[in-house]
């Protein structure tokens, strides 16, 4: 039998939880002959809802599914022990109205000492991908707080956005979804994200040739994408839950997947100044991963619209960082 992978995922019994954590139990994202043991992590208050989560992944029978670690958050090395992978998906959504940047004094100290434990207790080969938002912001304090685990193994989530981008565009040009390529979200996973319908492809061929409809793409497209999060909280009076689930589940998999020639993904990660992103902010890029660690593709172009969009999404992260200052 191979080794189990181990898969903390925090804030385990709530919505994005309870629709993730049964996929990864099932072997959706690492595969049917890959052993999981996964590790909960919840506040205090929540464990009795986990233990239901628990007795229903017991009540599927997976066979994939090796063992389930159980941890509050007093004893956080005790739920990211010797773990592969951390999915940060526990902390406070936004309610109607918000923005998500409205969490971050809420959120962000959650995400020092959920460094310091991965650093303190993790496997040596830890990957991180914060959900919890303003999940750029909130990687960037994690990663900080754990200087020893290399910047390469930190992401933000924009697949999120990358997928509903993605649909947009196939519904508008009435092509399947897996015609559309190259989708990449630059920035930060906020209202300033700059999806970029510039460089992604559809059939093969430029996306602004197969949709005549500029003003489109630079109006209704853009502002669909950037504030879907907000509609479905307007909407469900809840945010995205099974999208978003569905979307880490595609990150993971892009992570741990040799990406195909000539295909990228979004992800946040630590810029290395690449495309004018100030070095060490976590920002989203066209990406490549070779199954183990990522490079951020070269050679998209960025015209005057491109720029002014990049410069004003990673000047908000910029904010983000000065705000979170005294947690780096
Ligand atoms: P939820 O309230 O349903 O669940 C959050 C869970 O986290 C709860 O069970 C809660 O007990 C737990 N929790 C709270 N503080 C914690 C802590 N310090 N450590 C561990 N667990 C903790 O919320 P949800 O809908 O699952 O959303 C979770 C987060 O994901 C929110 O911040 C939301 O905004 C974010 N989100 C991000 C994306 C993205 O694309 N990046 C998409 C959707 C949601
Ligand atoms: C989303 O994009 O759906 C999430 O980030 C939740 C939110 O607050 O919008």
């Amino acid at each position: 039998m191979k080794t189990p992978i181990r898969v903390a995922v925090t804030g385990a019994a709530g919505q994005i939880g309870y629709a993730l954590v049964f996929r990864i139990a099932s072997g959706q994202v690492f595969g049917p002959d890959q052993p999981v043991i996964l590790h909960f992590v919840e506040i205090p208050p929540a464990l009795g809802a986990l233990d239901g989560v628990h007795m229903e992944l017991d009540d599927c029978a997976f066979p994939t599914l090796a063992g389930v670690v159980k941890a509050d958050t007093d004893h956080l090395n005790d739920g990211f022990r010797d773990c592969n992978f951390v999915l940060c998906v526990g902390s406070v959504p936004r309610g109607k109205g918000m923005e998500r940047g409205d969490l971050i004094k809420i959120n962000g100290p959650i995400f020092t000492n959920t460094g310091k434990a991965i650093q303190e207790a993790a496997a040596s080969d830890v990957r991180v991908v914060v959900v919890g938002n303003p999940c750029n912001t909130n990687c960037l304090i994690a990663m900080n707080n754990a200087k020893d685990v290399p910047s390469d193994r930190w992401y933000a989530m924009t697949m999120l956005d990358q997928n509903r981008a993605t649909s947009q565009l196939a519904n508008k040009a009435g092509v399947a979804v897996a015609d559309v390529q190259n989708m990449t979200i630059w920035g930060n996973h906020s209202a300033t994200q700059y999806p970029d319908f510039f460089n992604a492809k559809i059939g093969g061929k430029a996306a602004t040739d197969v949709i005549s409809d500029h003003d489109w793409l630079k109006g209704d497209f853009i502002s669909t994408v950037q504030k879907r999060g907000a509609a479905i909280i307007e909407a469900r009076g809840a945010s995205s839950a099974a999208s978003a689930a569905n979307a880490l589940i595609d990150n993971v998999k892009a992570i741990v997947t040799p990406t195909p020639a000539g295909e990228t993904f979004s992800a946040a990660v630590c810029s290395d100044g690449s495309y004018g992103v100030d070095e060490g902010l976590i920002s989203s890029f066209p990406l490549t991963s070779d199954g183990k660690t990522w490079k951020i593709a070269q050679g998209f172009d960025h015209n005057e619209f491109a720029k002014a969009k990049l410069d004003a999404t990673v000047a908000e992260l910029r904010g983000e960082r000065e705000t979170v200052a005294d947690l780096l």
